[in-house]
């Protein structure tokens, strides 16, 4: 049977070296969570890193082994890989330029050299695994040569590419001193699909900039092949959530959470610590309404998870120092003996402590700076079986596009968070319920089923529309 064999470069398991040997937990981040609920149907296996540096034969066969009993198959990456592959040109090169913080972005010929090997090796662990008639599903921006390098050594397979973060304007790609290549390496593909219709709009017009290649209809005539283009917003496994936030364990985690904060009012932040989340930003905005709205003090605290990520990275590094600075001088300015203005967690929480977290919060902040779509919106809306509570929303997420009915906001504008902040704080609990429900309709409806199913459906199409061009 035909399988669908999905590439990327983090397995939404994540092994971890502990005194007690290693261990195996649920990887963060929303292509991990996202396509975690896809994946195991039919034969279907996972190629991916399995998030730490095993060098041991034995210890990379146990983990080999214990992965493939849940579907998925590890490519081991050296510590120089993770280095100049993962933390370099991945995280240090092309995270920055596509969520437009160029000045963040290093441009050093070895991590370019790393990364095009890397996607070698990527490509040769997914060449041993697929038949000839598997689906090979490549996912995000550690894995943009990929497509073309599969298509080389096997010029009839079928190869789908999902970019999960902004595709960035020409100007901002243009500064990329390999952007050709990138492109190149992507157009491997039969189909690209992206967020929104405005990165897929960048992505045309950088392939007819840089490639001199013409584009109709979402359709790129490339000398060998047609491929198309599309946008296609990533959902949330909705039911899952909904479930777990109504469930006995839930409830009770609620329970005391609720008695812990004494019937103080919650505000929710919940994200990688990343430059592109705006966290600062939002703590200022918090800030802000202490400072303008008095009577919210010791009525409100700010719960912020903040899951520490990719933290051999310099530009993480500093965030993490100032956010614990903002983080401390906030709560030393306004905390009293009986309320701490922030609550602040850096850590991931388990799947039921997190939808507990959901449910329970009067309002989601959610304000990144940049962001290819952001789940955590989603899976707020999702958890709220009562209908209470307020999205708050960047207008720059990609999920900003399809949730028209959260409050939305520009991250950088404090002074007016700080007051759509007091507005979601004294919204009736009509106006609440009646945004809330048309919001799940849209989450529920467009879910991460929905999704992968529209995908399949236009890379299955796009090969009709190939053998009838000729
Ligand atoms: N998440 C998690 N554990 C936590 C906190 C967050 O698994 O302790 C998940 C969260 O549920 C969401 C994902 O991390 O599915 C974050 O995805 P999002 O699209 O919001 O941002 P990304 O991290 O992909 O940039
Ligand atoms: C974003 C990216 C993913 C990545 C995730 C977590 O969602 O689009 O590709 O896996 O962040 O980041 P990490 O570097 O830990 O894999």
């Amino acid at each position: 049977m035909a399988r669908t064999i999905i590439v990327s470069n983090r397995l939404p398991t994540k092994v971890q070296r502990t005194d007690d040997g290693l261990t195996f937990q649920p990887s963060e981040g929303g292509l991990a969570t996202g396509l975690g609920s896809i994946y195991r149907a039919d034969d279907n296996i996972w190629v991916g890193w399995p998030g730490l540096f095993v060098d041991d034969p034995a210890e990379q066969q146990h983990v080999a082994d214990q992965l493939r009993n849940d579907s998925m198959a590890p490519v081991f990456l050296t510590e120089t890989e993770i280095r100049d592959f993962y933390e370099g040109f991945s995280n240090s090169t092309l995270w920055p330029i596509f969520h437009y913080f160029n000045e963040y972005a290093t441009f050093e010929e070895a991590h370019w050299e790393a990364y095009v090997a890397a996607n070698a090796k990527f490509c040769e662990a997914v060449l041993a695994l697929a038949g000839p008639d598997d689906t090979i599903w490549v996912h995000d921006y550690q894995l943009l040569l990929l497509p073309q390098m599969l298509r080389r050594a096997r010029p009839q397979a079928t190869i789908g590419f999902f970019l999960h973060i902004p595709f960035p304007s020409y100007e901002l790609l243009r500064v990329l001193p390999w952007s050709t290549e990138l492109l190149e390496g992507m157009l491997g593909a039969d189909l690209i699909g992206f967020h929104t219709f405005y990165y897929m709009r960048h992505f045309l017009s950088a392939v007819s900039n840089l490639l001199g290649l013409p584009n109709q209809n979402g359709q790129i005539e490339t000398p060998s092949r047609m491929v198309l283009v599309d946008a296609f917003p990533m959902g949330i496994d909705y039911e899952r959530y909904a479930t777990a936030a109504a469930s006995e364990a839930a409830l009770a985690h609620i329970q005391t959470f609720r008695e812990a904060v004494r019937g103080v009012r919650m505000i929710l932040s919940i994200d990688r610590l990343d430059y592109t989340k705006g966290i600062a930003q939002r703590l200022r905005a918090f800030e802000e309404l202490l400072k303008r709205y008095p009577a919210w003090r010791e009525q409100v605290s700010l719960l912020m998870l903040v899951v520490p990520s990719r933290d051999q990275v310099t530009q993480y590094q500093a965030l993490k120092v100032e956010v614990d600075e903002l983080v401390g001088r906030i709560n030393a300015q306004y905390g009293t003996i009986a309320w701490t203005p922030i609550l602040y967690f850096y850590r991931s929480l388990p799947f039921d402590q997190l939808v507990a977290l959901y449910r329970l919060a009067d309002v989601a902040l959610v304000t990144p700076v940049r962001d290819g779509m952001n789940l955590v919106a989603k899976e707020y809306i999702a958890c709220k079986a009562d209908q209470h509570g307020v999205l708050i929303l960047s207008e720059r997420a990609g999920a900003a596009q399809e949730l028209s009915d959260a409050l939305l906001i520009n991250p950088t504008a404090t002074s007016k968070v700080a007051d759509v902040l007091h507005q979601a704080l004294t919204m009736p609990e009509e106006e609440q319920k009646s945004r809330m429900s048309s919001l799940q309709a849209l989450v529920r409806q467009y879910d991460v089923f929905a999704w992968t199913e529209l995908f399949m459906n236009r890379l299955a199409y796009s090969k009709i529309k190939q053998l009838t061009l000729g």
